[in-house]
């Protein structure tokens, strides 16, 4: 089995996604989506972003590499009768069959990140992106303090270290590899510009509900807690994730935590 499949397919992201469906929604408002857009969301999860694009017109394909995640994304799509919304597997690492230069967008929230060859994905991008078109990156930022770096980071302390050339996500973060790794697919540096952005995450319930909800659905996070098990650490993570999150909290009756992360726009 994929190592990469079976992390995300071994959670349930399905839980996490309604306490991000705002500032999904903002940012593809930001996006200049236009009626018959042809847009792909790649890692697209059940569609936080694939599905308001969709509803402000564009023609949407969402792929990626969890079974389960394309099977609920389609089913939100049916409900919600969108038509041109429409999910699919696949690896953000090699997108064949589909064509080149197909997609208007090519939108990858978190996503693309999370595949293991940034090269082949930064390639990838390109040949699926129409020349004037556009690709759009979220990415999360190593060493940033706020949540999902942290996130990512104190699981990461907990798990034995990751087969020898394993490339971290969180490079994607830093603005020289994603200029080298878009360099090498034929793209120049003036081509890409970063921003700093944030997302919000909000949670109707006291912030240890809302980690215990990572611990139990979010991959990287249920892979942590298996191993902190195996060495007698689990209490200690748990109480690092819980600060973690009661110091991010920005609410009084709830959960609302923002997290900065670098949005990434190439236009080729
Ligand atoms: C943190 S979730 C974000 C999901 C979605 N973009 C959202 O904002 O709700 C990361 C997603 O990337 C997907 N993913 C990870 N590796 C992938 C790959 N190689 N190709 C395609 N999707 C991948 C996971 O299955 C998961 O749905």
């Amino acid at each position: 089995m994929n190592p990469n499949k079976a992390l995300w397919e071994k959670g349930d992201f399905t839980r996490l996604v309604a306490t991000m469906r705002e500032s999904g929604e903002a940012l593809v408002q930001s996006l200049g989506i236009t009626n018959g857009l042809k847009v792909l969301d790649l890692g697209c999860g059940d569609g936080t972003t694939a599905v308001p694009a969709a509803k402000l017109g564009a023609d949407v394909l969402g792929v990626d590499i969890a079974r389960n995640l394309v099977e609920a994304g389609n089913k939100r799509a049916a409900e919600q009768r969108l038509t041109n919304c429409k999910f699919q597997e696949g690896d953000a690492c090699n997108l064949h069959p589909l064509p080149d230069q197909a997609f208007d967008i090519v939108v990858t929230i978190f996503g693309a990140m999370f595949a293991p060859k940034p090269f082949d994905v930064a390639k990838e991008m390109v040949r699926v992106t129409r020349p004037g078109g556009r690709i759009v990156m979220g990415n999360w930022i190593p060493n940033d303090p706020t949540l999902v770096a942290q996130i990512l980071r104190i699981s990461s302390s907990y798990t034995p270290p990751p087969p020898e050339g394993f490339v971290s996500p969180m490079t994607w973060g830093v603005e020289s590899n994603v200029i080298e790794r878009f360099g090498a697919a034929g793209v120049p540096a003036e081509k890409i510009s970063f921003v700093r952005d944030t997302f919000t995450f909000n949670f109707p319930g006291e912030p240890a509900a809302f980690m215990n909800v990572f611990k139990t659905y979010y991959g990287p996070t249920m892979n942590a807690f298996e191993a902190a098990e195996k060495t007698g650490r689990a209490a200690e993570l748990q109480k690092e994730l819980e600060d973690l999150f009661s110091s991010q909290n920005q609410s009084k009756n709830a959960t609302s935590i923002p997290a900065r992360f670098l949005r990434v726009t190439v236009s080729l």
